[in-house]
């Protein structure tokens, strides 16, 4: 690994211990990629928790032995310096507003107060949601980053042209000290070229289009670079939101591009760079119809006690479309609805009304966390409905809950019903 002065000086302890941790993991890691040198970072979504079990125990020796074990793999507790770039915290594992809701004990939540309130004190920005980029964490079109968080690596990388791979916790918390990352993957610019073309024969409309195109896309081609071309309607964001989030679960899409659409691929052929596509997809009604079997195939029935809506968190226009869904209505006696959204929205909701609105029905409005990272689902819940593809992948695996996927509307419905009653596309 070549190191620059600056990089040696820092690894030689001239920064801080903790920065002289930090790059001795950071070269440990890139020498097992196969990385050359580091890169400049300027952009971290990491995760500073205390939530999590494991790390609890770890809270007791103090905040800083957990930044050291747990954002540092450092057996030698350093003190947490202030972050040297723009940081923010993603998800994490309880509502701090409302613990109460998802039935967290104070002391849990006390302590998850408490490691908030140290790490924000040493520059990291609480924004404790998997999508930074919709409450103003938001790097610029060809700047380094160093995220975690699958659904917002794709996002980052393809629609806002930020370059990252997929990092963990201690390495996130490498870059925050440091500002460096291994250089590799989709930092190189000819690595972000589409290897593969999609086409698309069919209009995509709404977001549970484009999650079941995801879904699709990500078991076909695991984290090889797609083009999509005959892309008809232009997609929003909380499309592409829901886009990538589903393909990176299934599969392990960190990068796409659409032609027109996302910053790299201005047309077809700025996508491949001039090179020609090493195989051909095409997504038409059989596809999409496989990726709703796929998703609700194995489900048992179609009564619902649960609807969970905001994975990935939903920007504010989707929860007021679903307050506007429940406006005036009644969620049905035994079923839980939840919707999450960043804690940032969250309070533009609670601040005007919109939170009021979802709770008069009998639903709650979330921030911090989802139930796949808290696995926490109301108490004896049997069947859930949601309207992201990700979420119905992770959910019966991790909590055990068959779970439903369609559109918004039908699992709105489903929470004032108790009935999920959408058919497949
Ligand atoms: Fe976010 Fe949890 Fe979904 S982390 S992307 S809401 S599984």
């Amino acid at each position: 690994m070549r190191l620059t002065d600056e990089e040696r000086a820092m690894a030689d302890g001239a920064k801080s211990r903790a920065a002289a941790r930090a790059m001795e993991l950071l070269i440990r890691y890139g020498e097992a990629l196969g990385a050359e040198r580091l890169v400049e970072v300027t952009n971290v979504a990491g995760t500073w928790s205390v939530a999590n079990p494991i790390v609890r125990d770890y809270a007791a020796r103090g905040m800083d032995a957990v930044f050291s074990e747990f954002n540092l793999d450092s057996p030698e507790v350093v003190e947490t310096p202030q972050a040297a770039v723009t940081a923010c915290q993603l998800i994490g594992g309880l509502d701090a507003r409302r613990p109460e809701a998802l039935g967290v004990a104070a002391e849990v939540a006390a302590l998850n107060e408490a490691g908030e309130r140290y790490f924000a004190a040493r520059g990291i920005a609480m924004h404790a949601t998997c999508t930074p980029y919709q409450v103003g964490h938001v790097p610029l079109f060809g700047e380094h980053c160093a995220w975690m968080e699958s659904s917002a690596v794709v996002y980052a990388n393809a629609v806002l042209g930020a370059r990252t791979n997929t990092e963990g916790r201690e390495s996130t918390g490498a870059a925050s000290v440091t500002r460096r990352i291994p250089y590799w993957g989709l930092h190189i610019p000819e690595n972000r070229a589409a290897t593969h073309l999609v086409r698309v024969e069919i209009p995509l409309s709404g977001m549970r289009d484009w999650g079941l195109f995801g879904y699709w896309l990500g078991g076909q081609i695991e984290d090889e670079i797609c083009a999509l071309d005959g892309i008809a309607q232009r997609p929003r964001p909380i499309d592409l939101k829901h886009f990538g989030a589903a393909a990176a679960s299934s599969g392990g899409l960190e990068m796409y591009h659409i032609p027109g659409v996302t910053p790299e691929a201005p047309d077809l052929a700025a996508a491949f760079r001039g090179r020609r596509p090493r195989g051909t997809l095409r997504f038409g009604a059989a596809e999409r119809r496989a990726a709703w079997q796929a998703l609700n195939g194995r489900c048992t029935g179609e009564e619902v006690d649960f609807v969970m809506l905001g994975c990935p968190h939903n920007a504010l226009e989707q929860v007021q479309l679903v307050a506007r869904l429940l406006e005036g209505r009644r969620i049905r006696d035994g079923v839980a609805l939840w919707v999450f959204t960043p804690r940032a929205l969250g309070e533009v909701a609670e601040r005007t009304g919109i939170a009021d609105i979802i709770r008069a029905a009998g639903g709650e409005l979330l921030s911090d966390t989802c139930p796949a990272i808290s696995r926490i689902v109301p108490k004896g819940v049997r069947r859930a409905a949601t309207d992201s593809a990700k979420q119905a992948h992770y959910l019966p695996a991790i909590t055990g809950v068959e779970t439903l996927f369609g559109s918004v509307e039908a699992c709105v419905q489903a929470a004032l019903t108790g009935r999920f009653a959408e058919a497949a596309p």
